[in-house]
């Protein structure tokens, strides 16, 4: 091993010696420098943070079982001990008879992948004339339901929301629904304005009709679960509900384990038997799969169950109302910034907030230069591009300085002399694709100002264009972009 302090310029290629351990740590740490800063508090999204006692401890227990391999529970006992624990705690918070079962798995997207595939099998069993299968969801619902349709040969049957309440519409669920149907789909809370779809009333469709009915949980199952045994006051959305066939809850988000770990509970053990996987057609092993994944890290798992142990029920609670104090105070705040409209009623702490009189992805720009993070969200429909917040343990400090960061950033904003005008891209990119048809990536591309390999630091434009795409052009275009950034 080299134990030459010094570190090359360029680290992408295989050193013959090996660096010194320092100078691997402090490569790390430079890659990282670059990353939005989350132990700030001001990035308020995609990181979940239980303070730092509660997370050192996760993270010990992380390592401690970080080369104990999931694939095999028979030679790895503590992968099943910790697994159906978890499920067990899991099960009791969603209010759960002794039938239901789940799995854990990698997060939110391979829980609703393992939903979707045990509902196709099963429906080839118990609905044999279905040789189309046809997935009914909300316009509301997550895009892993449609990676999942695209991975395993599901129409989606997309239904509309109340543009106001931003809640699925009941009436077209039960009219999407034919003799192809396998699946229903709603969420609890949706991610991108953190409202319950109406769960009892889906629920009834799915028994008048005799479909399967998932509810995607993943983002907020947890800290709904737990406002609801505090006594706020919230729909119904668990095990309770008649209809309500299976569940998906991350305890990578709300459970504030770390990454990456998910689960999917099914009302009975002959509906996740369907998610299953065994094969024993080859000169290998014979493979037996729960989930999508084979070897696994026993690191999740022990993070989540330590986690859950050491927050324990009290824990969790503490979190809990100081986060929805914050986050009331937080979208009070920003209904009264002049300009400013969060969207729908939430029923948790994540919401987002569209502008009026001025273009939203400016003041995603200028957040960011405000060292804080909020998340751009395109037009859909009649829903305006907003940004969204979630706020969490970690951020729910940092409401007041964002409220006032805001103050100051639409200020800014409006006072920008130049500023992009949505309704004018809009116009642009409508008219590159009428003279240039397919052939208008370049062009769009050029205008939206993205180069190869990098990306702007101000996206304001980059956004409005993406906005104003149709929904294929811009799926296509962003792949095609991910596709020259990667090596
Ligand atoms: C409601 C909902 N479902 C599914 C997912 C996908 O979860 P993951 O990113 O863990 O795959 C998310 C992610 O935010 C979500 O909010």
């Amino acid at each position: 091993m080299n134990t030459a302090a010094t570190q090359p310029p360029e680290l992408t290629t295989l050193p013959f010696e090996g660096m010194a351990k320092e100078a691997v740590f402090d490569a790390l740490a430079s890659f990282k420098k670059a990353d939005v800063p989350w132990r700030s508090g001001r990035m308020l999204g995609y990181t979940y943070d239980p303070g730092e006692d509660p997370m050192s401890v996760a993270q010990e227990a992380y390592m401690q079982c970080l080369t104990e391999n999931g694939l095999d529970w028979s030679v790895f006992p503590s992968m099943h001990k910790m697994e159906t624990d978890i499920i067990h705690i899991l099960r009791e918070l969603l209010r759960g008879d002794d039938e239901v079962v789940g799995s854990c798995t990698s997060g939110g997207t391979e829980s609703i992948l393992c939903a979707v595939k045990a509902a196709r099998d099963y429906g080839r069993v118990h609905k044999p004339h279905i040789v189309e299968p046809e997935m009914v969801l909300p316009e509301t619902a997550h895009g892993a339901f449609h990676k999942a349709c695209l991975y395993f040969n599901v129409k989606p049957v997309l239904t509309g929301y109340d543009p106001g309440t931003f809640l699925a519409d009941v009436d077209s669920i039960r009219d999407a629904i034919t003799k192809n149907t396998i699946l229903i789909v709603a969420s609890a809370p949706g991610y991108a304005q953190g409202v319950i779809d109406p769960i009892r009333k889906i629920g009834e469709v799915a028994l008048e009709k005799n479909v399967l009915f998932h509810v995607d949980a993943c983002v907020g199952g947890i800290h709904l679960s737990f406002m609801r045994r505090m006594g706020y006051d919230l729909p119904d959305f668990d095990f309770t509900v008649p209809g309500v066939t299976s569940i998906s809850l991350d305890m990578h988000k709300y459970g504030y384990a770390p990454k990456n770990i998910s689960s999917v509970l099914y009302r009975r053990k002959d509906l996740r038997f369907f998610q299953y996987f065994s094969n024993r057609r080859n000169t290998c092993y014979a493979l037996v799969n729960p989930a999508i994944l084979s070897t696994k890290s026993g690191g999740p798992y022990a993070g989540a169950w330590a986690i859950l142990h050491y927050l324990g029920e009290s824990g969790y609670r503490t979190i809990i109302k100081k986060v929805q104090d914050a986050t009331n105070r937080c979208v009070a705040g920003i209904n009264a910034i002049d300009g400013l409209r969060v969207l729908g009623k939430p029923d948790m702490c994540m919401f987002s907030f569209t502008s009026e009189g001025f273009n939203i992805f400016e003041l995603a720009d200028k957040v960011r230069e405000k060292s804080f993070y909020m998340q751009p969200q395109f037009t859909h429909g009649n829903t305006p591009a907003n940004l969204h917040v979630s706020l969490g343990h970690g951020t729910a400090d940092s409401v007041d300085a964002a409220l006032a960061m805001l103050r100051e950033a639409v200020a800014e904003v409006k006072a920008n002399p130049n500023p992009i005008d949505l309704e004018l891209v809009r116009g642009t990119v409508h008219k590159m694709l009428a003279d240039l048809g397919e052939n208008a990536g370049d062009a769009l591309r050029a205008m939206a100002g993205i180069s190869e390999g990098g990306l702007p630091t101000q996206m304001a434009l980059i956004n409005s264009v993406f906005d104003a795409l149709p929904n294929e052009l811009a799926e296509n275009m962003l792949s095609d972009y991910m596709n020259q950034v990667f090596v």
